[in-house]
């Protein structure tokens, strides 16, 4: 008799686009174990075959498997698909620049693979990933809890970082998002920032407010325009939202609900309806569950709001 770990069938990620974000995407998904099977497509058959095969060589030391190819039945059978084909962003350009090109590439995309996963969760990572995600909900018909995009959970993990650095202490004990556009109309929900419980702006050192409002400005700054100086200074983004995927992958394989800030559709939230954007969500099996409902001040209402319109106007510009 075979025990249930013998016969559970093994769980499988597969990433879309074997670019620096995909590969650093596979390999953090593989180093990670976050899933049994970390499969690499692209329709760039040197390339991707280039980049299976040197992850295979670190087999020996790794809990994960990979596969992957130039075709698309590499992904048959996933529980998860990340998307991350696509033009990326060039030193001066704006995520919301690269949407002619990549709203066709995703769409184009989407008619491949779910007829490849039926079942999967798909997880959009292309870039205006929030605009994206509504593409590829939309031209696939798949119900909105099992479409979305990374949306700004890099950009979160970003200002934890920063302010863990700012207060020295580990980044676990910070609890800040960024909630909006994972682009430039994105903000700091400062209003619910802490560390362990601390509101953040009564965090003192020596008796002294560390976290003033100069330096939270400097801060949701830093975390905002983190990915044009990284692009500046090496062409692109890859470890930070490669790791990220990994995370999103094992929150959507994992027995019990994350709550992370991600974009997925809205609906009568604050009079926004039918973009995606990112606030904390439950995240699970089940795919993108409630937004969890963390009290918004009035003015990061007004950003929030502003953030969706300007989504909105994408979105339209897109279909005129
Ligand atoms: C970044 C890319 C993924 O923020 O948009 O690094």
């Amino acid at each position: 008799m075979s025990s249930s770990i013998e016969s559970r069938r093994p769980s499988k990620v597969s990433i879309v686009g074997a670019g620096s974000v995909g590969s650093s995407m596979a390999y953090a998904c593989l180093i990670r174990g976050s899933a049994d099977v970390v499969a690499l497509y692209d329709i760039a058959k040197e390339r991707v075959d280039a980049e299976v095969a040197d992850l295979a060589h670190g087999s020996e030391f790794v809990p994960s498997r990979v596969m992957g190819g130039g075709d698309v039945n590499e992904t048959a059978n996933s529980d998860v698909v990340i998307i991350t084909a696509g033009a990326r962003q060039k030193p001066g350009q704006s995520r919301l620049d690269l949407v002619g090109v990549n709203a066709g590439i995703v769409s184009s995309l989407m008619s491949q693979l779910v007829p490849q996963s039926p079942n999967a969760i798909f997880v959009i990572v292309t870039n205006p990933c929030d605009v994206l995600a509504v593409v590829a909900q939309q031209v696939s018909g798949l119900p909105e809890n099992r479409v979305f995009s990374s949306g700004t959970l890099l950009d979160s993990s970003r200002l934890r970082f920063l302010i863990s650095q700012w207060a020295d202490v580990t980044t676990p004990n910070v609890h800040a998002v960024i909630a909006g556009e994972h682009g430039d109309s994105e903000f700091p929900v400062w209003s619910t920032a802490n560390i362990s419980g601390v509101p953040i702006r009564d965090w003192t050192v020596d008796g002294e407010q560390t976290f003033t409002q100069e330096v939270l400005d400097d801060l949701g700054q830093e975390a905002a325009l983190a990915a044009y100086k990284i692009i500046e200074g090496k062409g692109a983004t890859n470890y930070g939202i490669g790791l990220t995927g990994a995370r999103l992958t094992e929150a959507l394989l994992g027995a019990g609900r994350c709550v992370l800030p991600v974009s997925a559709i809205v609906h009568d939230l604050y009079g926004i309806d039918g973009v995606a954007l990112s606030l904390p969500r439950l995240v699970s099996r089940d795919g993108i569950g409630d937004t969890v409902p963390i009290p918004l001040i009035d003015s990061e209402v007004t950003e929030l709001k502003a953030s969706a319109e300007r989504l909105h106007e994408t979105l339209l510009a897109i279909k005129s």
